[in-house]
């Protein structure tokens, strides 16, 4: 959605390049959408999605916990003031050094997915607690997250004895169901495979084992229509379902959901062309492509919806978007042009909407000389 705010900063900022808007006040909403209707977990913000200073800072303010990636994001929410005892390190990928960095600074809770990413925590933050990402994974989700993290459920359990004798403490489990999940009907499956685990850990004296069920929830692009909140109850509902005889302590780690639709993306059409495609589409070239900003429209994964300053009522024509390089992966909607006003040209304003979830954050620093997307968030 546009905004007030952004709409607001744009007609008060004169335009030089691509720019993000994001949104304080939808992100605090979104969190607390989510917070409330998951009333049972405790929500970490995927700081990976965007982590703008200002969103941490307003995060931070209502006591939201984060989930980190590398030391350089526990850096930032330290800056912003985040206490390091509300952040988890759930990157199953992890570089000694900062591992160490995080046991220092007072991190608590690190994520592994083999033997030798336990063998490092338990070596660089002796005794700290660890959950075991397990894989989960659905196919159906809109950007996967593949067999790239977590183990097979059956190989942690074969572990656990092996385990035990790091010196770690093995706290429970997470998984990620793949971000962009528009099928609520992928979580009982996933539940019941990840109760079984818990059932498990339970015999062996982890009493309510922690369980960490993601990301995943999905924000309003072109796919889905749902709406947060009652896909956030339907999930509340299957952990209920799944979890109502067998005590848990449950936490999410929420990044795109929190975000993107507080986010919306100022950009140019930088040509028109009159070329066209073989199915009649013209092509549209805006000043923002995959490398400063739109990487997740790349494969048309991720569906942006576009706006522009043209009257509603204009008549409408199929466009292939594409970015300003001269890289022919940067063309965003070729395989399902987008409907926009037939009479748009070369200079017009476009919103991309719903975009504030991982574009600064996949941006390149300056391919072929265009700069990265910019960011104000108020
Ligand atoms: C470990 C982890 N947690 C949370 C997230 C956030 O996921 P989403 O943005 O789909 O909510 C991700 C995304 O890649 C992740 O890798």
């Amino acid at each position: 959605m546009i905004t007030t705010e952004s709409r607001e900063y744009f007609e008060s900022h004169q335009y030089t390049s691509p720019r993000l808007f994001t949104s304080l006040r939808r992100v605090e909403e979104n969190y607390r959408t989510i917070a409330s209707a998951l009333k049972h977990a405790t929500c970490f913000y995927a700081v990976k999605a965007n982590p703008h200073p200002e969103i941490l800072k307003r995060l931070n303010a209502i006591g939201a916990y984060f989930d980190v990636a590398s030391r350089g994001e526990i850096e930032q929410c330290l800056a912003a003031g985040v206490p390091a005892t509300r952040l988890s390190f759930g990157s199953t990928i992890k570089t000694p050094d900062a591992i160490a960095f995080a046991y220092q600074v007072g991190v608590p809770l690190f994520v592994f997915d083999c033997l030798e990413e336990a063998r490092k925590i338990a070596e660089y933050a002796p005794g700290a607690a660890a959950l075991c990402r397990i894989d989960l994974a659905s196919q159906a989700a809109k950007w996967p997250l593949t067999a790239k993290f977590g183990c097979a459920p059956d190989d942690l359990l074969e572990q656990l004895p092996y385990l035990r004798r790091l010196n770690l403490t093995l706290e429970g489990v997470s998984f990620h169901l793949g971000s962009q999940l528009e099928d609520v009907g992928e979580w009982p499956w996933a539940l019941a495979e990840a109760k079984r685990i818990v059932t498990r850990l339970r015999t062996e004296g982890i009493e309510a084992p922690r369980l960490n069920v993601g990301g995943g929830f999905p924000a309003p692009y072109a796919s889905f229509t749902g709406g947060l909140e009652r896909y956030c109850q339907l999930v509340a509902g299957a952990l209920e379902d799944a979890f109502h005889d067998t005590p848990v302590t449950l936490m999410c780690e929420p990044g795109r959901a929190v975000v993107a639709d507080a986010g919306v993306i100022e950009a140019r059409v930088a040509l028109k062309s009159d070329r066209r495609t073989h199915n009649g589409a013209h092509w549209l070239y805006l000043d923002i492509g995959v490398f400063n900003g739109l990487f997740e429209a790349y494969s048309e994964g991720i569906q942006f919806r576009f706006a522009s300053d043209r009257p509603s009522g204009d008549p409408l024509s199929p466009f292939v978007i594409s970015g300003p390089t001269c890289d022919s992966v940067d063309v965003l909607f070729e395989k399902k042009p987008v409907d926009l006003p037939a009479g748009l040209e070369t200079g017009d304003r476009i919103f991309i909407l719903d975009a504030g979830a991982y574009t600064t954050s996949y941006a390149t620093i300056g391919f072929n000389g265009f700069p990265p997307l910019e960011q104000i968030a108020a």
